[in-house]
């Protein structure tokens, strides 16, 4: 596939400046809206034949970037298909608070290359490259927590585990407390998390619990590139959501996930920029000379991982660039 990161970092980078004007403002929807029209009108430049595969929802309850919806340049000679997957907010109440670790996403592949995850939670555990293999999501907290801790060097007590802040996850906290791991609790985005566990010296060394299924799908995106490992499960409330994923296609809703069956993509292109400041990336930063954005562009194929720091500078004659 032909190489689209930096038309991705674009659509990313704009999504995160628009968003991030909205920041603390208290209002998660206007946050979230600013995204989403960035980014839609964003993918529409690029040379794409693109299918949103995981989006805002169902066409009927999303005017924008809705599952199946057709984006890109259709206007364009040669364009690419590809399948996309968007979180073009990730943690809308972190920006309309100005809480730390929102970003903007993106994933594309070739078409299949991303598991049409429905829309629902998904038990997860989440570790990088040292770890892989190395953890089930099967077994107790306290096997995981050891086999990784073994795996990574150290001893148990020295983990740095990221759970969502959710009264579901109490008796999880419980045990990860009784192995003797520390815990970071969020308020919110375990995609970030997820990517932050497989990067070295991020401080955070696995992600446990269940956040949604649409964020697996995305985090395994990046888990591709990174050489980590999601392990995922989709949670099933009732008897009605369980005949809709049996409609979807899903036989076995019982089934675990491996990262390369929610994204098996053999050309996978995944982007996030910061909105706020997180453990990855810093947020955008507005200044009289441009905006700074902090991104993070990966593919697959071939296996590249980009840090990217961009300043759109004004149109003046005496603007200054600046190292971060
Ligand atoms: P939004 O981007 O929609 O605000 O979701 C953020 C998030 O915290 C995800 O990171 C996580 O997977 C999911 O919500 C958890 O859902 P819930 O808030 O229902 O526990």
């Amino acid at each position: 596939m032909f190489d689209l990161s930096l038309e991705m970092l674009r659509v990313v980078e704009d999504a995160a400046i628009a968003s991030a004007r909205t920041m603390g403002m208290g209002d998660p929807k206007l946050a979230d809206q600013a995204a989403v029209e960035s980014m839609r009108h964003c993918l529409d430049t690029v040379a794409i034949d693109g299918t949103i595969v995981i989006g805002e929802g169902e066409r009927d309850e999303a005017p924008m970037l809705f599952i199946g919806e057709k984006v890109g340049a259709h206007s364009h000679n040669d364009p690419v298909t590809v399948d996309i997957a968007v979180d073009p907010l990730e943690g809308t109440n972190l920006c309309s608070t100005g809480g730390a670790g929102a970003i903007t996403v993106l994933a594309a592949s070739e078409r299949g290359g991303l598991l049409h995850a429905p829309d629902c939670y998904m038990e997860k555990i989440v570790v990088g490259p040292a770890a892989k293999g190395a953890v089930d999501l099967e077994a107790p907290v306290k096997h995981n927590l050891k086999a990784i801790a073994r795996r990574l060097q150290r001893g148990v007590d020295d983990l740095v585990v990221v759970v969502l802040d959710r009264p579901r996850h109490e008796k999880l906290i419980a045990d990860i407390r009784e192995a003797g791991a520390r815990i970071r609790l969020i308020s919110d985005g375990d995609l970030s998390a997820g990517i932050a566990a497989a990067v070295a010296g991020t401080g955070v060394h696995a992600v446990m619990g269940s956040g949604g299924a649409p964020e697996g799908v995305l985090t395994a995106a990046a888990l591709r590139c990174l050489n980590g490992e999601i392990l995922g499960r989709l949670v099933v409330k009732d008897d009605a959501q369980k005949e809709r994923m049996q409609a979807m296609g899903i036989s076995d809703v019982n089934r675990i996930y491996t990262t390369p069956e929610l994204a098996p993509g053999q050309t996978l292109v995944f982007a996030a920029c910061g909105v706020t400041d997180g453990n990855l990336l810093q947020g955008v930063r507005f200044t009289g000379d441009g905006v700074h954005t902090q991104s993070v562009v990966m593919t697959s194929t071939p296996a590249r991982v980009r840090f990217i720091d961009t300043t759109r500078l004004e149109n003046k004659p005496d603007v200054k660039v600046r190292f971060r």
